[in-house]
This record gives C-alpha cells, sequence and structure tokens, in this order.
C-alpha cells in the first residue's frame, strides 16, 4: 500500500539512483511483479553500454567510437541539453549498427532486459527510415530481428510485435518507402506505422494520405506528436492523421480544448517523462503532466521510449513517477492496465494480460481495484 509520507527525489538527474533506493521495499517489490507492457520503445535507443562493447567485439574500428559514446553518455549524465541534439546523438548510435546481425543481437539483449523487468509484451519501434537512410536492406535486417525475437520469445517469454516509423524531416517519399515495409511485413509481426523524428521539420499535414494508405493496409496508426512541438500537433496527428495512440503528448497539458479531445476520442497517450528531461523538454521529471492528464480522465501508459540513451528502463519509469506524483499501487496498476487495453493485440490475448495483471493485484491486496476480484 502507499505510503503517506513516501520520500521524494531530490533530484530529477536520470541516471541518478538515489531516488530508488528511498523507496519502500514493497512498492519497489509491487512494481518488480506488475506484469507490464510497454508501448513506445525504440530498438535502437535500447542499446545498453554492454551491448555496445559485444557489437564492437572483433571489430576494432568500432571500439573508439563505443567507448566515446559511452563516455559521453556518463559524462553528460545522459542529457542532451536540446532536442535536436538528442535526434543527432540517436542517428549516431543509430550508425554503430553495421548490418542485420548487429540489430539481431540487440533485438535479442532487449528482450532479456525486458524478461528481467517482467515486460510481458512490448511494441518495438524500428527506426525502418533510418536503415533506409543508412542504405542499408530493410528486408534483411527486418529478417534477422524476426528471426531473434522470435527465439527470444520463447525463452525468455517477453511476446513484441513492431512499429515501422518513418523520420518525418526526411520528407513524404521516404515515409512512404518505409510504409512500404511496414505493410509487406504485416503478417510477419509488424502491427503499426508512424512517423518520429523532427516534429517541427515534418508537420502531421504531409502525411495525411499516407497515414489513409497504411489503415487501408490494415496497419494501426501511431505518431509522436506533441513532444517537442505545441498541442495544434497533438490535434492534427488525431483529426488529419487518424492516429490511434500519441507518442507524449507533453504539451497536451498546454491546451484544454485538445485533452477533450483526446479523452472524447480515448485516445491513449504514451508518455515517456525521462525522456522528456533528457531531451531538455522539460527541467525535472516531477515537472511531467502525467498527473494533470490522470486527474482529466485520460488514457495514459508509461514508457521508456530509448531507455538506454535516458539512463531509465520501464521499471524505473513505474518507481520514479510512483515516487514524485505519490501514485498509489492502484493507480500503478491502472498504468498497466491502460497499456493492455491500448496494446493493437487482438481481444483474447489483451484478456489474458488482463488476467494475469489481476492475479497480480489479488497477490497485492489491492482494494477496491478495478482489477481486483472478478466479478
Ligand atoms: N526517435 C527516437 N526517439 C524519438 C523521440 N523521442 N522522438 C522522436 N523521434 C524519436
Ligand atoms: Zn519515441
Amino acid at each position: 500500500m502507499q505510503s503517506p509520507d513516501r520520500p521524494i527525489a531530490q533530484s530529477p538527474n536520470p541516471s541518478s539512483n538515489r531516488l530508488i533506493t528511498q523507496l519502500p521495499d514493497d512498492l519497489n517489490a509491487f512494481i518488480a511483479r506488475l506484469p507490464k507492457v510497454e508501448l513506445h520503445l525504440h530498438l535502437e535507443g535500447s542499446i545498453r553500454p554492454q551491448t555496445l562493447r559485444e557489437l564492437a567485439e572483433g571489430k576494432s574500428w568500432l571500439k573508439g567510437k563505443v567507448a566515446d559514446w559511452i563516455g559521453e553518455r556518463t559524462r553528460e549524465s545522459y542529457r542532451y541539453g536540446s532536442f535536436p541534439k538528442f535526434l543527432a546523438a540517436f542517428g549516431l548510435v543509430s550508425l554503430l549498427l553495421e548490418g542485420p546481425e548487429d540489430y539481431a543481437l540487440i533485438t535479442t539483449r532487449l528482450q532479456e532486459w525486458l524478461a528481467e523487468q517482467n515486460v510481458r509484451y512490448a511494441e518495438i519501434t524500428l527506426s525502418a527510415g533510418v536503415i533506409l537512410w543508412k542504405k542499408q536492406s530493410v528486408e534483411a535486417t527486418f529478417e534477422a530481428i524476426a528471426a531473434a525475437a522470435e527465439e527470444a520469445e520463447d525463452r525468455c517469454g517477453v511476446r513484441v510485435a513492431w512499429i515501422f516509423d518513418g523520420v518525418r524531416q526526411f520528407g513524404v517519399d521516404h515515409v512512404r518507402q518505409v510504409l512500404g515495409f511496414a505493410g509487406r511485413f504485416r503478417s510477419h509481426g509488424v502491427v503499426a506505422f508512424g512517423i518520429g523524428g523532427d516534429e517541427a521539420r515534418g508537420p502531421a499535414a504531409l502525411f495525411t494520405d499516407l497515414y489513409r494508405e497504411a489503415r487501408d493496409m490494415g496497419l494501426h496508426v501511431t505518431a509522436h506528436a506533441g513532444e517537442a512541438v505545441g498541442p495544434a500537433s497533438i490535434r492534427a496527428a488525431v483529426e488529419l492523421l487518424g492516429a490511434e495512440r500519441i507518442g507524449h503528448g507533453l504539451t497536451a497539458a498546454q491546451d484544454p480544448a485538445v485533452m477533450a479531445l483526446l479523452r472524447e476520442r480515448r485516445i491513449p497517450l504514451e508518455v515517456c517523462p525521462t525522456s522528456n528531461v533528457s531531451t531538455g523538454l522539460l527541467a525535472r521529471f516531477q515537472d511531467h503532466p502525467l498527473p494533470k492528464f490522470l486527474d482529466a480522465g485520460l488514457a495514459v501508459t508509461l514508457n521508456s521510449d530509448d531507455p538506454a540513451m535516458f539512463g531509465t528502463s520501464l521499471q524505473r519509469e513505474f518507481e520514479l513517477a510512483a515516487a514524485h506524483f505519490h501514485l498509489s499501487n492502484r493507480q500503478i496498476g491502472d498504468l498497466s492496465e491502460e497499456a493492455i487495453r491500448a496494446a493493437f493485440l487482438p481481444a483474447d490475448r489483451q484478456q489474458a494480460l488482463l488476467t494475469e495483471l489481476r492475479l497480480a493485484a489479488q497477490a497485492a491486496e489491492i482494494p477496491g481495484t478495478s482489477l481486483g476480484p472478478q466479478a
């Protein structure tokens, strides 16, 4: 149960572990046991230092680059100073991936990490647009990823599905190619199509036709929106693109009409608070409007975005949110439930995850929760 005097972190520094050690043991244990679902997680942003070192094994030309990369992240405490600087860093880490085997390795290591956090299902974003930009083969890369994912699913018990992401500032023709690949691999685990990158340099209106085509292909559609740009971008993603979920949606808090739109249409937000601190969009974790979103009745899911680039994990985002926003166990469970309901999964798989969650809630004796004993 929530302790009323739960201590709050003095520092929002995502690389600091102080907050976690201050949390009551029962809360940490509850979060650790909670079956979790992650919906906003970039494969290329999930490469931890040990995996980078593994990638560089036997490749003398990569060793120095990897050491520089790790050193810089540590020195800068996983902060990038500005959103464009973060995007540049994302491009750089993607360049360390030289071919399909590298993508396969990072997929395996990500699933193992998710298993450690009791993440039961994840929709992982692959920046297919970045693979095109590097002039690598999207087909060969995704075939290697899918084979690695299948092996890790059986071994670790973490099911995954894929979202192919286009880079919006690269323009419509580029993003159209990404959509083509998403459609082609739809029967091989790609459930959705989305756009990421620089919202300011690739407004939603450019992609209206592409999103219609994506829906016609039977793909789900998402979009990063209201991350580094104001709430009008969220409205455009909903009204012009038909986005079924919004990546971040941070600036919705600035416009009550956009909040109302999200509530009325039940569009879930994939919030990623540590990401927003690391990319310089928020000064501190506790400045995230997550509590305001919950109070307004929005569907909120909690996510780690590019966890290795931000020194976080989904487990840690739950711990930080619980501590900074004084969330009760019930509210923590509700975040997990929203993610299950917002997942692009068939109804029977959603029900199975909801049952798992209900059992975990019962074991933790959460009273009066929507997750409590079934009627
Ligand atoms: N690509 C990887 N992470 C991203 C983010 N947080 N926003 C936009 N594009 C991204
Ligand atoms: Zn993202």
